[in-house]
């Protein structure tokens, strides 16, 4: 499902300068995304053609060559091969092909996405009008990766998704999410490879402020993109987060928070927005660590649907589908 679905690695805002650079890893490959001399970002896999050494080993920086930490060989943000120490003219043969093997890669809304699959279909195309919809937002432009909190979730990474996709379990579960939300007119759509769910804001209330810009009034958008993407956008500010849900055993997943406002700098009500956020997700991830230990019990083999799962009901047959069941 990992190595053949589009997946996101990064946010243009972190490539804004030439020579920056920042790694990442997508169904075990690891992953290398920069900003060359001509301008172009490209995506690579990070590893050195020499004798298949990592590459580079930070997260992210900006560099003028990128040098393999094992015999030396040097290439150009570009991926082409600068020097290979110890071949000479006469080896140069040998060497002229190895540059770094790039990786299919696209960015739409700022947001960089790559795919192992060579023969899936576009990221344009895979996901509806999801960027669309993206766009129809006036900030998005100006949004920044501004920080990214990584937990440990003792929970398969599927239970999480099935928590986002859904809002049953939200009048137990997040008083604080109901009492902002107008939930009588909360609606769950499915849409191709994707589903979108949320709410118009309850006129006097909105995410920790009372003044908020009209112009700026939305309700709040939750997005699941296939397989493990969340999208969401609060009212209030303007704001995007993504969560990503990637598994490191079959009980152990690694939840990954990204957040982005239009300044590193966040104001008060932007602060509020992300503790608002925090709290909700501290809820879901308590439910779902529970849900794993019955998943382990005897005393459950499956559950069943309500009529307003139907964005469960989709992954699920996608999940099934991609397993070949
Ligand atoms: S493995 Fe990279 S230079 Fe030898
Ligand atoms: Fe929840």
């Amino acid at each position: 499902m990992f190595a053949k679905s589009w997946q996101l690695v990064g946010h243009v805002s972190q490539l804004e300068k030439t020579g920056q650079f920042f790694t990442a890893e997508v169904a075990g490959e690891p992953i290398l995304v920069t900003r060359a001399n001509d301008g172009v970002i490209r995506a690579f896999y990070n590893v050195c053609p020499h004798r298949a050494t990592k590459l580079e080993k930070k997260e992210a920086g900006q560099k003028k060559i990128l040098q393999c930490s094992y015999h030396g060989w040097t290439f150009h943000l570009d991926g082409k091969l600068n020097k290979a120490p110890n071949f000479t003219d006469e080896d140069s043969a040998c060497v002229s092909n190895c540059a770094l093997r790039p990786v299919r890669m696209e960015i739409l809304e700022s947001l960089i996405f790559v795919n192992l699959d060579d023969h899936a279909k576009p990221l344009s195309e895979t996901y509806g009008d999801f960027f669309e919809r993206l766009e129809r937002f006036p900030f998005m432009g100006e949004l920044k990766r501004v920080n990214q909190k990584t937990r440990v979730i003792k929970a398969n990474w599927k239970a999480f998704i099935d928590n986002y996709l859904e809002c049953d379990h939200c009048h137990v579960a997040h008083p604080g999410f109901v009492a902002t939300l107008d939930m009588k007119n909360y609606q769950i759509v499915t849409c191709d490879n994707y589903s979108v769910q949320g709410s118009v804001v309850k006129p006097d209330k909105t995410m920790g402020t009372t003044d908020l810009n009209e112009a700026e009034m939305q309700g709040g958008e939750f997005y699941w993109l296939w397989p493990n993407l969340m999208v969401t956008i609060y009212p209030g500010p303007g704001n995007m987060a993504t969560i990503q849900m990637i598994p490191i055993d079959h009980e152990t997943t690694l939840g990954v928070y990204t957040y982005y406002f239009r300044d590193e700098n966040l104001t008060q009500e932007e602060k509020d927005l992300v503790a608002f956020a925090e709290q909700v997700r501290q809820e879901d991830v308590e439910l779902v660590e529970l849900e794993q230990i019955g998943f382990r019990s005897r005393a459950f083999t499956r559950g069943v649907y309500s009529k307003s799962e139907k964005a469960i009901v989709q992954f699920h047959e996608m999940v099934l589908e991609a397993l070949g069941r």
